[in-house]
C-alpha cells in the first residue's frame, strides 16, 4: 500500500490511557483496550478490573498509538476501535554493574485480522521509533509473540529463556551445601515487605534484567491472576543469609495436581527473585524438598542455569522449551555502547547497517579501563576511510550481542557478523562478556 493510500485509509493517533471523572476508563481508552484483547485472544475485563489496569498503565506513563479506519463500515467496531494498537513506555535495562540504560519498551502490538498486511505495523513502528528518538531514547526493547516479526525493524533477540522441569526424585541432595534460612511467608507480607527491595538488588547485579510494569507485581506475588480475580492458590517463601534479618531472595509458587498414574503433580514457580546465588540455590532446594509433588517447573530459566550443575543428578533437569525473550533495537550506537561496561579494554571499528536508517554508520569503539568511547566515523556502514571495518553487522545483530548473552562468534558462525580477521570477533566477544549470567524475568 502506498503512503498516500495508507493515509487515505487510516489515521495514526497517540492517546494516553485515562479514567473519566467517575473513575471509569474513557470511551477511547476502553475501545483501545478491547482492540488489544481481540488481537491477543484475551477476554475483556470487568469495568472494575479495567479501571484498575488503566491506573497501572497510567502509572507506567504509557503512550498508546492507534491506527483508526477513516471510513468505517456501519456497525463495524472500526467506528470506535483502532484497527492497529501499539504502546510504549520507559523501562530501564540493567547492565549488571549497577548501571542501566532507559529503553523505549514496546508492547500491545496488534493489527485487526481484517486489516493485516496493509502496512499498519510498519507505519506504527516507524512512527513510534521516530517519536522515541525525539523523546531521547537510545534503544528500544520488546518481547515478541512470534520470532519472525521484528528483525526487519532492527530488533535482535538478546536474551533467551527456557521452560524447564526438575524431577524431584533424583534432584536432591544438591552437590554443594547451601546456607541460610528459608521460611514460608504470605504473599501479602511479601508485597508489604521485601519483594521490591529484593528485585531492586537482583536487577542491579543482573545483566539483562528490566524494571517491572506496575501491573506485574500483584500477579508475580500471587495476589491476583491475569484475569484480575484474586489468586487463592499461590504460596510464598523467603531466604535469608545465616544470622541476617534482611531477605535476599523469595519465591512464589502454586501446585497443579496430576490425575492418574502418568500425570505428574507439578509445582509451578510463579516468581523467583534472588539477590545472591545462595538465595537462588537455597530456594530451589526448598522447592525440591516439598512433598506431594513430582516435578518443579520453572518457565523463566536462563541459559547456563547454575541449578543444572548444582543438582545431585543433572539428568533430573529437562528443558521443555526454549525461545527468544527480550529483543533490543539500537537507535543511537554511540550512546548505547558508551553506557555499558566492558570486560576487557581494546579498540574496534564497527560497520553497522540499518534498513530504517537510525543507527547506520561506521563507528570506532575505544575501551579504556572498562568504559567505552565511540566516534562516528561515517553515517554509512562503508564509510571507514582506512578500508574495511573490523566487524560488519546489521543493527539487529548489534542488539542481539549487547547484553553478552548471545556471542558474536556464534553470530559470525551463523553468517550474520562478518570480519576479515576472525580475531576481531573474538575480541568483541571478550569485551562484551558480562560478569554474571544474564537473566530476564520481566515481561511486557
Ligand atoms: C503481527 C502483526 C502485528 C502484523 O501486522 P501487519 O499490519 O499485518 O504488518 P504489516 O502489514 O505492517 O507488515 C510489516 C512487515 O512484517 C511482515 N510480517 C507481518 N506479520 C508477520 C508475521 N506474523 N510473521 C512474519 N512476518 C510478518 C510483513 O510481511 C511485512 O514485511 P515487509 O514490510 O518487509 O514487506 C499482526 O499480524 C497481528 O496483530 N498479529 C496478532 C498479534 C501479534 O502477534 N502481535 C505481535 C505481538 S509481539
Amino acid at each position: 500500500m502506498s503512503n498516500d493510500a495508507f493515509d487515505e485509509r487510516y489515521e495514526l493517533r497517540t492517546i494516553a490511557p485515562a479514567l473519566d471523572e467517575q473513575g471509569a476508563p474513557t470511551a477511547e481508552t476502553t475501545a483501545w483496550m478491547r482492540a488489544v484483547n481481540l488481537g491477543f485472544h484475551e477476554t475483556d475485563a470487568t469495568p472494575e478490573h479495567a479501571a484498575r489496569a488503566v491506573g497501572e498503565f497510567a502509572a507506567d506513563d504509557q503512550t498508546w498509538l492507534g491506527a483508526y479506519v477513516r471510513h468505517p463500515l456501519p456497525g463495524s467496531v472500526d467506528e470506535t476501535w483502532p484497527a492497529g494498537t501499539f504502546a510504549w513506555f520507559r523501562k530501564a535495562l540493567s547492565w549488571g554493574d549497577g548501571s542501566s540504560i532507559d529503553t523505549q519498551a514496546i508492547s500491545a502490538v496488534t493489527v485487526r485480522p481484517t486489516e493485516r498486511r496493509r502496512g499498519i505495523l510498519r507505519a506504527m513502528m516507524t512512527r513510534a521509533l521516530e517519536q522515541g528518538v525525539a523523546e531521547g531514547y537510545a534503544m528500544a526493547s520488546l518481547t515478541a509473540s512470534e520470532g519472525t516479526i521484528y528483525r526487519r525493524f532492527g530488533f535482535g533477540s538478546a536474551i533467551r529463556e527456557r521452560a524447564v522441569r526438575v524431577r524431584r526424585a533424583r534432584a536432591l541432595p544438591l552437590l554443594a551445601p547451601t546456607s541460610g534460612m528459608v521460611t514460608v511467608v504470605t504473599p501479602e507480607w511479601l508485597e508489604a515487605g521485601p519483594a521490591r527491595e529484593v528485585f531492586a538488588r537482583f536487577d542491579a547485579c543482573t545483566p539483562g534484567s528490566m524494571v517491572r510494569n506496575t501491573g506485574t507485581w500483584p500477579v508475580a506475588l500471587g495476589l491476583r491472576g491475569y484475569d484480575g480475580e484474586p489468586a487463592k492458590d499461590v504460596r510464598a517463601a523467603v531466604h535469608r543469609p545465616s544470622g541476617v534479618d534482611e531477605v535476599d531472595g523469595y519465591v512464589t509458587w502454586r501446585v497443579k495436581e496430576g490425575h492418574g498414574r502418568d500425570d505428574d503433580t507439578v509445582l509451578e514457580i510463579v516468581d523467583l527473585v534472588y539477590a545472591t546465588d545462595d538465595a537462588y540455590l537455597s530456594l530451589w532446594e526448598f522447592l525440591l524438598s516439598i512433598d506431594l509433588n513430582d516435578v518443579v517447573r520453572y518457565s523463566r530459566s536462563r541459559l547456563d542455569d547454575p541449578i543444572v550443575a548444582a543438582l545431585g543428578d543433572n539428568r533430573a533437569y529437562d528443558v521443555e522449551h526454549e525461545e527468544d525473550h527480550v529483543w533490543l533495537r539500537v537507535l543511537d550506537v554511540a550512546r548505547v555502547l558508551e553506557s555499558r561496561p566492558y570486560a576487557v579494554d581494546g579498540s574496534l571499528t564497527l560497520a553497522v547497517s540499518d534498513a530504517m536508517g537510525f543507527a547506520a554508520g561506521t563507528y570506532r569503539l575505544d575501551v579504556v579501563d572498562g568504559r567505552g568511547s565511540v566516534t562516528r566515523i561515517a553515517h554509512t556502514p562503508d564509510g571507514d576511510a582506512d578500508g574495511a571495518a573490523d566487524v560488519r553487522l546489521d543493527v539487529a545483530d548489534l542488539g542481539a550481542v549487547l547484553i553478552g548473552s548471545v556471542s558474536p562468534t556464534t553470530l559470525a558462525a551463523a553468517g550474520l557478523i562478518q570480519a576479515d580477521d576472525p580475531t576481531a570477533v573474538t575480541r568483541l566477544r571478550a569485551m562484551l562478556l558480562p560478569e554474571r549470567t544474564p537473566h530476564g524475568i520481566t515481561y511486557f
